[in-house]
Parts: structure tokens; C-alpha cells; sequence
């Protein structure tokens, strides 16, 4: 059967440089990109075409852009030179790479929604639209921030939850807030134009769609089942205009609207592919309907709902005749020793860092494929297994062999492989490649075959290692290191180290979508031409390699030092460039988002003033969920009074916003009078329970710095949120 694959990954957003998360996702295409090129189709290299492209739209680009006083463009421009150096730098080979900011996906974009349009499902409708009013503009639904409402998560985006991949209205948060300021965002009127996903063909070509074997894995189907409802009541209408200013695509007919972001992105995949197709003078209208055509992309976990629901009535009901060939793939997220990576922990991993450390791109490829599978489950990066995995593998059974053998040809042979081989050897070698599968003999390439065309990657790579284990069993029965030594063994030796040697190309090619560098070395080492999956047949397993001059052998891999992985994780955030950008970024965010003291800055400020020996030790570490337990929140000192009776509290009324005033007694007594407060903004901890004391009750306990030794330094310091916060906003 003849098959035209059009592969994407999930289109990055252009602010920021890409993370390990991407790489992986990246790297799970590759793999199975790599895998259907070294497929035949009618005798031909079956045709893959693999895009990507920069997702440049929507309000946070032109917030970062505007910060940085560049044009949106250029702000992407720049993000987009930096790709190249992380793509190659871990063999991700793309046939094109391009961007959502296109003439290709204007026109496409507009033309999918002026069908959508003429087919009935656009109509406008006036809705209120969080606006800040302190920074003057709608909100987008990345800048608002709130509790999801659905699964209660707090600090969730606007329009959809990274905890639980619902995806909701902004409107629908819970006690939202704008990030830009802090303040609660007022609803302020604006038509607005929807995508009628509630219309009754959207729920019956949904439905259909979803069931339609081989287009999603079935715990997607489940999921997206449950999101359409027994009869589509939960199907909402889905809002894809956004007010100007909006980096975005214009709805045609309608001045000063954008469509968001989301709706130009998918369509973004297309755009590359005819850009590509265009550059090749390929026809991308023909590929389009092409029987043979099909289009799969590989996306995360959260980006779900976007990409089966939204993109596939877009594409059907604009009538794109690609609907027909859409499959998706969902993976779960990379975890870093099992929690979600946190650079602040120290467990990010930087790709650029990873390279920097001089450790193997292949290395990574391979861990990651062998914890790779089809289902929608997060993976785990562990240091001591990757280090485990690595070394036992690649070094101990795959490289070992040829590092075993290879000299001996070299050095006895004159690099000339035996012309025949011995029953012996030709019988071990069926046995490591058609060892037993599900009980048959004779099915292990087509079993490894079919783990990789399902993207069963792990198994896939345990079933390799099952014949370089026969592999290895093999040399170490017959000793090549022994043969070597007497001289009536000389056609012996020839034979054992050409058959452990056809048995290692025979890995190569195994292994060539996870490992193309190395194969492509293994390829110059042997004298071959680029592997196919026929190489693994009959007597192309042997043939090539019998009676051949092959080349010195060079090492092709080294071992994974342990101490290189730890390096990955020690060096703090800001010794990384990739880090320090992103360290920057987040400083940035938590500066404008409340009056927040970020724990860098904290950190900073311990360094420049402080002798490390005058810091009080660490407390143990907490989550970020602990942290978010205490509900910190500015309060103004509206009243401060000494206590009757008391020689170290101080009595304070505080405004936190509430519409009341609380009673606070504090110990500061020592360090200030009750008229050097009034009027001060303070911190809160706010949800501290209310404590009865001999003077009254204290409705919560504000912040104060002090010295570990009260000798060298006896100060009190009332902390102090900077000018511009309010009361009761919340300290994050
Ligand atoms: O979640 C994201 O990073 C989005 N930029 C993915 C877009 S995928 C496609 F729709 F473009
Ligand atoms: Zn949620």
C-alpha cells in the first residue's frame, strides 16, 4: 500500500526558547518519521513530509515584543534563528520549518473561515470581555489568570487548564485576576465572533470522526467523548475573534477583530506544508487529495481539545478535504525524577545545556524512545536510570560488539569479511533475528517493525536489545579474543567475527531511526548505503557484508559519566543562558502579575549583603502547593496604636480590601512607633486562623524580616510591597 505522510509536531509558541518537553515530542516524530523513510512503498522510499513551524500570534508575543521595544515580527525573527542550533543538535530533521505570521497562512486561515462562514456556523454576538483598565486594554485569555472551573486548580490561564486540559471561557475562572497588573479585570462589552461548535453537524461529524478506528489511541476517544456530551449539550460555541491591539491574522469583514490565536495556529501546519511544497515545486493541492495522503500530528497532552474538537470541525466544515486523512497523536508530559520539571528545584533540564556538556544528542534519543510508548502517559527522566539505560544498552550490547570484533578484521584480515559463512554462524544468526515473538519463530523485524509503526518505542527497543543479547552470547561463547591466539583457528576467527558483525549491522539498521548518527557512521565503517527496513530481509541480512573490505573501525560511543548528569541539573538557573533567559522571563511575569517577592530576588539580595554565615539555615523544602496554602495579601496600616499592658505588641488595623478592617497585635514594639506605620502598606498572612490573645483576637500575623542572632542585629523590619499594590491583593 502506498502512503504519503504529512507529519507535524504541535507548532511552538515564538517567545521563548525551546525546552526539554519540545525536544522530546520532537524527537518521538523523528523517530517515527525516520522509521516510514527507510519504508518501501511500490519499490519507492515511501514519501514523508515532516513540518514544523513557529506559532507567532496572540497577545503574550506582542506584550514581550512591546517590552522589548521591537516589532512583533522582528521579536519572532529572532526566536526563530535560534531553532536551528536545537533541531540539528539533536538530529531533528524537518523538512521545513516556517511560521504562523505567513502569506500562506493569512490565506488560508481566512479562506477556511470565510467557508466556515457560508456554511452557517460564524455569527457575531456582543459579550463582555475582561478589560484592564489600569493597562487599558482587553485581556487575553493568557493574561488572566484564576481557579479552574472545573477541576479547582488555582492559577490556571484563561482558556484551558494545564492541570486537568479543560478548556473554558475566561469568564468561567474563578476569582480571576489580570497578570499585567494584579487587579480584578472589569467586563466591558465587545462584539464578538463565534464558531457555532453547538450546531448539531458539529456533534453527529464529531462523534462519527472520534470512532473512526485508527485516528486517535482509545483513551482519547474516551476523553473527547465525555467532552461532547450523549448528544452534544456540551458542546459550547467557541469565541476566535480578539480585539485590537492583537498580533494576529484580520477577520476579513470585520475591522479592528483578530482571529485568536488558536484558530490561525493548526491552520499554521497546512501553511508550512504548502510553503515546503511550494519551495520543491510539489503540487499541494493534488497531496491534498491525494487517497494515499495522510496528515499526523504529534501534540501533548494539553493541547487536546484544540486538536479534536476545534481543528476538525474546522477542517470539515470548511469542507478541506484533508479531514479524511487527520490522525492525531497525543503523549503525556517528560517528568524530571517523577515531579513536574521546576527550574527553581534545580531539575530543569536545559537542551542547550545538554549539548553545551558535551553529552551524546543519541543518548537522549534513545532513553527517551525506550520510555516512549502509545499511550497518553507522562514519562519519567531519572539520572541514574538514564545513566543505567545508556550504559547497559548502547555501550554494553550494542557498541560491544563491533568494538569486540571489528580490530580483529582490521588486523588479520586486512579489513576483508569471510566470502561464506559456517553453518554455526549462519544459525545463530537466525536465531537473534528470528528469535521467538508471541510464540512464532521467524516474526522479530516485523514485531519490531510493528512496535515502531504504533510508536510502541520501548518495546520496540527491548525487543533490539533481546537480539544483541544473542549477539553478545554469541561472541562470548566463541571467544574471538581466544581464536585470535592460535593459529589453527585463523578461518574460525574469520567466521565468528563476520558473522557477530552482520549480526551488529543488522542492529544499526534496527536502531537507525533512534540512532541516524550513528548509523550514518556505521554505514562509512561498512561501506554501505543508506538502510532500508528490506535490509533486514532474507539475504540482504547477509550479502552485502560477505567477502566485503570494510573500513577501520572507529569507537562510536562513549559512556554516559555519571557526573555530567549531574551537572545538567546542579548549575543554578542563572549560569545557563537557556535558564537565566527563562529565569528572567518568569522575574518578569511575578513582577507584574502582584506585588510579589520572588525568591530570586530574595536570593540576590542575601548575596550582595550578607556573609554566608550570618544566613539562618534553609528550612526544609516545601512544594509549591504547600507555599500556596498561605494566603499572603498586601494590607494597608490604616490605624497603629500601643497595646495597654503590653511592653512588645502593637496594635494594627489593617485594610486587606475585604470591605472591613482586621485587628492584628504584632511584636514589634522595639523597632517602631505606632505613627511611623500608619498609612504603610504591609504583608498578611491572611488565612492564618484568628487567635485569641489577652488583648483581643488577632485576625492574622503581618511580615517581618529579622536576624538569626538577635545580638548582632536586635532590627524588626516591616516588609513593604512597592508602590502601585493594593490592599488585598494576594502575594504570590
Ligand atoms: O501549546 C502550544 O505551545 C501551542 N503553540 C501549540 C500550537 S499547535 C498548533 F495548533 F499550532
Ligand atoms: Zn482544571
Amino acid at each position: 500500500m502506498t502512503r504519503k505522510l504529512f507529519v507535524t509536531t504541535a507548532l511552538p509558541y515564538a517567545n521563548a526558547a525551546f525546552h526539554i518537553g519540545h525536544m522530546m515530542e520532537y524527537i518521538q516524530a523523528d523517530i517515527w518519521v525516520r522509521f516510514q523513510r527507510m519504508q518501501r512503498d511500490a519499490g519507492e522510499q515511501r514519501t514523508v513530509h515532516f513540518v514544523g513551524a513557529d506559532d507567532t500570534h496572540g497577545t503574550p508575543i506582542m506584550i514581550a515584543a512591546e517590552k522589548e521595544g521591537v516589532t512583533p515580527q522582528e521579536f519572532v525573527a529572532k526566536i526563530a534563528a535560534g531553532r536551528a542550533q536545537y533541531l540539528d543538535g539533536f538530529h531533528i530533521a524537518f523538512d521545513n520549518w516556517h511560521s504562523t505570521d505567513s502569506p500562506e497562512n493569512v490565506d488560508l486561515s481566512q479562506s477556511i473561515y470565510r467557508r466556515l462562514r457560508d456554511n452557517g456556523l460564524i455569527y457575531t454576538k456582543t459579550v463582555d470581555r475582561f478589560y484592564d483598565t489600569a493597562k487599558g486594554m482587553f485581556l487575553a485569555d493568557r493574561n488572566i489568570k484564576g481557579e479552574c472551573p472545573v477541576c479547582h486548580a488555582k492559577d490556571q490561564y484563561g482558556d484551558n487548564c494545564e492541570v486537568c486540559g479543560a478548556a473554558y471561557q475566561p469568564t468561567e475562572l474563578i476569582n480571576p485576576y489580570s497578570v499585567f497588573t494584579g487587579s480584578t479585570p472589569i467586563l466591558k462589552p465587545s462584539e464578538q465572533y463565534f464558531f457555532k461548535l453547538s450546531d448539531p453537524r458539529c456533534f453527529q461529524f464529531l462523534k462519527e470522526w472520534l470512532n473512526t478506528p485508527g485516528r486517535l489511541q482509545p483513551e482519547m476517544v474516551n476523553k473527547v467523548s465525555e467532552w461532547l456530551g450523549e448528544n452534544g449539550e456540551k458542546l459550547a460555541d467557541w469565541d476566535i475573534s480578539r480585539d485590537a491591539p492583537y498580533f494576529g491574522i484580520p477577520i476579513p469583514d470585520a475591522p479592528g477583530k483578530f482571529f485568536y490565536v488558536w484558530l490561525d495556529a493548526p491552520v499554521g501546519y497546512l501553511a508550512s506544508l504548502k510553503n515546503y511544497f511550494e519551495k520543491k515545486g510539489l503540487d499541494y493541492e493534488a497531496f491534498l487529495k491525494d487517497p494515499a495522503a495522510e496528515q499526523v500530528h504529534f501534540i501533548g497532552k494539553d493541547i487536546v481539545s484544540f486538536h479534536l474538537l476545534f481543528w476538525p470541525a474546522m477542517l470539515n466544515f470548511s469542507g478541506h478535504p484533508i479531514i479524511d486523512k487527520l490522525k492525531v497523536n497525543v503523549h503525556g508530559h517528560l517528568t524530571v525524577n517523577n515531579e513536574k520539571m521546576s527550574k527553581s528545584r534545580g531539575t530543569g533540564i536545559s537542551p542547550l545545556r545538554y549539548l553545551d556538556l558535551k553529552m551524546n544528542p543519541e543518548w537522549l534519543r534513545y532513553y527517551l524512545a525506550f520510555k516512549l510508548n502509545a499511550r497518553v502517559e507522562d514519562l519519567d527522566f531519572t539520572g541514574d536510570d538514564f545513566v543505567a539505560r545508556v550504559n547497559s544498552d548502547l555501550i554494553g550490547k550494542y557498541v560491544n560488539i563491533a568494538s569486540r570484533c571489528a580490530g580483529f578484521i582490521a588486523k588479520r584480515f586486512d579489513g576483508k569479511l569471510a566470502s561464506a559463512l559456517s553453518d554455526d554462524a549462519r544459525s545463530w544468526i537466525e536465531r537473534a533475528l528470528n528469535s521467538e515473538v508471541n510464540g512464532n519463530l521467524g516474526e522479530r523485524q516485523a514485531s519490531i517493525a510493528a512496535n515502531f509503526e504504533s510508536r510502541e518505542f520501548g518495546k520496540a527497543l527491548r525487543e533490539i536489545m533481546e537480539v544483541a543479547d544473542v549477539a553478545n552470547r554469541y561472541v562470548d561463547e566463541n571467544k574471538p579474543w581466544l581464536l585470535a591466539k592460535d593459529e589453527t583457528k585463523t578461518a574460525e576467527l574469520h567466521d565468528v567475527c563476520t558473522a557477530a558483525l552482520i549480526l551488529f549491522r543488522q542492529l544499526t539498521i534496527l536502531l537507525s531511526p533512534v540512532l541516524p548518527h550513528v548509523a550514518a557512521r556505521v554505514r562509512e565503517f561498512l561501506g554501505d548505503d543508506a538502510y532500508s527496513w528490506d535490509d533486514t530481509q532474507g539475504e540482504r541480512v547477509y550479502a552485502p557484508l560477505l567477502g566485503r573490505t570494510i573500513n577501520a573501525y572507529s569507537h562510536l560511543m562513549q559512556r554516559v559519566d555519571a557526573k555530567m548528569v549531574e551537572d545538567l541539573f546542579d548549575k543554578p538557573a542563572a549560569a545557563d543562558p537557556a535558564l537565566a533567559a527563562d529565569a528572567a522571563a518568569a522575574v518578569a511575569t511575578a513582577a507584574v502579575t502582584t506585588a510579589a517577592v520572588t525568591t530570586a530576588a530574595v536570593a540576590t539580595a542575601a548575596v550582595t549583603t550578607a556573609a554566608p554565615s550570618d544566613i539562618e539555615a534553609l528550612a526544609p523544602e516545601i512544594s509549591i502547593d504547600d507555599f500556596t496554602k498561605i494566603d499572603l495579601r498586601v494590607a494597608k496600616i490604616v490605624n497603629c496604636e500601643h497595646v495597654e499592658g503590653s511592653n512588645k505588641l502593637l496594635r494594627l488595623t489593617l485594610d486587606v480590601g475585604e470591605g472591613r478592617y482586621r485587628n492584628v497585635f504584632s511584636g514589634i514594639k522595639s523597632a517602631y512607633q505606632p505613627e511611623q506605620l500608619i498609612g504603610k502598606l504591609t504583608v498578611l498572612v491572611a488565612n492564618l486562623a484568628p487567635r485569641k490573645m489577652k488583648f483581643g483576637v488577632s485576625e492574622g500575623m503581618v511580615l517581618c524580616a529579622s536576624a538569626q542572632d538577635e545580638k548582632t542585629n536586635p532590627g524588626l523590619y516591616l516588609l513593604e510591597p512597592a508602590s502601585g499594590a493594593q490592599p488585598g491583593m494576594r502575594i504570590r
